[in-house]
């Protein structure tokens, strides 16, 4: 049998065409038909009226439209037909296929009147939401608006339109979170998971166990207590609000990993029973839940009793990601478990927990969502997935038919930056694998954007959802067959306005620029291009005494130079600075050999990235940095003639919890023949490998006194090998990270 989506999509998509390019409006409905004449007159004299069921929705709309209009009528439920009113109409009469959807709404503009027709409230606000994109964002000094007569039809590809808000990495207040439902609702994202506990913060107060937020919600941070939590009172006010915007909110409360903050509350809670502090650091712990503690059970299921009675969705995500075993292994409680049990291993023991708690939410009529990595231990029952590491977790459990969530680190990650994932590579997002049977299709229920906030704290976190969230929304609801993304970005420049108007500090589409540089002879220049004609550019070189001047073309760079560029999107608020650092050298362009292969997912640009003139930034993930895993690092330059040389550096990353070390030893080498070698320098790192944080590391070689003669330069980084035994993942293969050899 088709499935309705795609019945609904075939059966609509003629009339959906008509529209396209006319409708101004994200996500587009799935059909619009415009008359030929005619408009609706919007005035201070229009009335809402509604049918009673529509009270709360018509409350929003009056609130909505008073932002912008100033309407001289209070509301009322509807009486008779009239001229000039919005209608909020309860929808009668069969249900076909297409209607039957709770969210199914149709909108009719005419002259006499606007009418927002649906079964339910949650039509009627997607109704709302559609004729509000219609308005223009100004209203003119008339006072007066012409809305064009059209009809619209719409229901929504996808039931799980979500976004994920971590607010365990970074606080975030109740007013910002409503300002984003508000955002949500406006796009009819339906969903909003609401990551709650991290090892970094315990951010839901549960009464049974005060310690969570009282020594669980704070983490020290440069000498200062930092954090926060929302009371009982709180959460349910957000609730509230979510409730009438009908979004669901569902909660994640992380198990068995990510939960260094319970574990610095209840040490109990964890395998050895030691205190640890909430974590400062970002990446993964490897002190978790006992699985084997019966109290630890306990735990979670007290905690669990006081979520469920805050949320009154179906639906609680448990987690599941991100836990790694080494604590199970070496407990007592725990091997005992999985022998108790039958159990064939750790990754069966989490299957085994989780199902436990699963077993304990059903009595209270919940069912539990998952991270994919709960696959690995086989399913547990009634579990839905949410599939991060790619599809294929998704994939399986469809195969399996269990219900899923798409959330690939490809297409939905928030926090990555835009030059990986921009709107346009959101826009071509498919949630439907095409490795996926048909019969299987159903069980995909939609998808969620990821907001992360290791490195985003809240006064940035709309400028990393915005405008990314759009495609996602368009996607999700109106799942375009053929997707036309410069209609679609057309749309989304219109919408800024609206965006601005409501003060929301949104980001850029795209990358909105990009620094290329390029070698000629030995000179290093810098080209700066923008995504848009929009977008205006000014730079400065930091270290002199330049201030800031138009782009005009390419900058030359002399030494090490930090390069500003300041974006400025003409005809809004949008405005940011970023920096690039450069190295004008020797070497830049020379031949290079190397033992080793560079990783795919960090080349550094190209096999000849250590030789480019671009120094790398904070973010190992900029593609500046150049990355091995479990080998040595050598490279081998050829100068092309003999040199004088008075230094050669390096830089090295750092981020142990990311596995990456700092070499633990560099060598600098020089030969004018390329036979004969001088070692000049063996540098000994000084920084602890075990040192937390990310950290670039400078290790220089001068040859200031002498100046050298050399044709030749090796440089050799020794890798610490494997990650140490203190480490979260003892035995793995460590990388090294260099982003350029600087031959002064
Ligand atoms: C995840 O990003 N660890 C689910
Ligand atoms: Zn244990």
């Amino acid at each position: 049998m088709m499935s309705n989506r795609i019945f609904f999509v075939c059966l609509l998509c003629a009339i959906t065409i008509l529209g396209r390019t006319q409708l101004n409006v994200i996500p587009q409905p799935q059909s619009c038909v415009f008359s030929k004449s005619g408009a609706f007159v919007l005035n201070a004299e229009t009335k809402i009226v509604y049918d009673p069921a529509f009270s709360s929705e018509a409350s929003i709309l009056f609130n909505l439209l008073l932002e912008s209009f100033q309407l001289k009528n209070e509301l009322e439920p509807f009486k008779q037909p009239a001229r000039g009113i919005i209608y909020l109409k309860r929808k009668n009469g069969e249900m076909n296929e297409v209607m039957a959807h709770a969210e199914y709404y149709q909108l009719d503009v005419s002259e006499q009147s606007v009418v927002i027709e649906s079964y339910k409230g949650v039509g009627i606000l997607h109704g709302i939401q559609t004729f509000l994109q219609l308005l223009p964002v100004e209203v003119p000094s008339s006072g007066v608006l012409s809305i064009g007569a059209l009809s619209i039809k719409d229901f929504p590809a996808f039931k799980h339109r979500g976004l994920l808000l971590d607010c365990g990495r970074h606080f975030m207040s109740t007013d910002f979170i409503k300002q984003t439902l508000d955002i949500m609702s406006a796009y009819k994202m339906n969903v909003f998971h609401w990551h709650l506990t991290e090892d970094q913060g315990w951010r839901i107060e549960i009464k049974k166990y005060p310690k969570l937020t009282e020594i669980g919600g704070f983490r020290t941070e440069n000498g200062r207590q930092y954090g926060g939590f929302y009371t009982q009172n709180e959460i349910k006010e957000i609730v509230d609000y979510a409730t009438k915007l009908h979004i669901t909110v569902i909660p994640e409360i992380e198990l068995p990993g990510h939960s260094s903050a319970a574990i610095a509350a209840y040490p109990y809670l964890s395998c050895t029973g030691k205190s640890i502090p909430v974590e400062t650091e970002w990446g993964v712990f490897k002190d978790i839940y006992c699985a084997g503690n019966d109290q630890t059970l306990q735990f979670i299921y007290d905690v669990m009793d006081e979520v469920c009675s805050l949320f009154p969705g179906k639906y609680i995500h448990v987690g599941g990601d991100e836990a790694p075993k080494v604590r199970w292994e070496s407990c007592t409680k725990c091997q005992k478990r999985i022998k108790g049990n039958q159990l064939k291993s750790e990754a069966e023991l989490q299957t085994w927990m989780i199902e436990q708690v699963a077993t304990h939410l059903k009595k209270k009529g919940k069912s539990i969502i998952g991270w994919d990595e709960i696959l690995e231990g086989g399913i547990p029952a009634d579990a839905a997935i949410q599939s991060w590491r790619g599809m294929q977790g998704g994939i399986d459990a469809a195969q399996k038919k269990h219900g899923v969530i798409m959330s690939p680190t490809s297409h939905c990650y928030f926090d990555y930056g835009l030059e990986g994932i921009d709107t346009k590579r959101v826009y071509e997002f498919e949630p439907i694998p095409n490795e996926l049977n048909a019969e299987y299709q159903n069980f995909i229920w939609g998808a969620e954007c990821n907001m992360w906030t290791e490195r985003a704290p809240q006064e940035t976190v709309h400028s990393k959802i915005l405008p990314r969230m759009l495609s996602l929304s368009e996607v999700l609801w109106t799942h375009p067959k053929e997707k036309d993304y410069n209609e679609f970005e057309r749309r989304v420049k219109q919408d800024f306005k609206r965006l601005d108007k409501k003060g929301v500090k949104y980001g850029f589409i795209s990358t909105p620029l990009q620094f290329d540089s390029k070698i000629n002879g030995d000179q290093l220049w810098v080209e700066l291009k923008r995504y848009s004609e929009d977008v205006v550019l000014k730079y400065k070189l930091k270290n002199t005494k330049m201030d800031w001047v138009d782009y005009r073309g390419s900058i030359p760079i002399q030494s090490k130079q930090v390069l500003a560029v300041s974006m400025k999107t003409l005809g809004t608020e949008n405005e940011s600075v970023v920096e690039r650092t450069y190295a004008a050298h020797q070497g830049l362009g020379k031949e290079l050999k190397l033992n080793y292969t560079p990783s795919n997912s960090y080349s550094g640009g190209g096999y000849n990235a250590l030789l480019d003139g671009r120094l790398g930034t904070s973010n190992f993930r900029d593609g500046i940095w150049q990355a091995v895993q479990g080998k040595d690092m050598e490279m081998l330059i050829d100068l092309g003639g003999i040199k004088d040389v008075k230094s050669i550096s390096t830089q090295w990353f750092h981020y142990a919890n990311a596995w990456i070390f700092r070499p633990q030893r560099v060598e600098y080498w020089g030969s004018v023949d390329g036979n004969n070698w001088k070692l000049l320098l063996g540098d000994d790192l000084q920084l602890a490998a075990e040192s937390p944080g990310e950290l670039i590391v400078s290790s220089a070689c001068p040859v200031n006194d002498i100046p050298y003669v050399m044709r030749y330069v090796k440089v050799i980084a020794k890798s610490i090998g494997k990650c140490p035994n203190w480490h979260d993942a003892p035995g793995e293969p460590s990388w090294l990270f260099c982003d350029e050899i600087v031959i002064e």
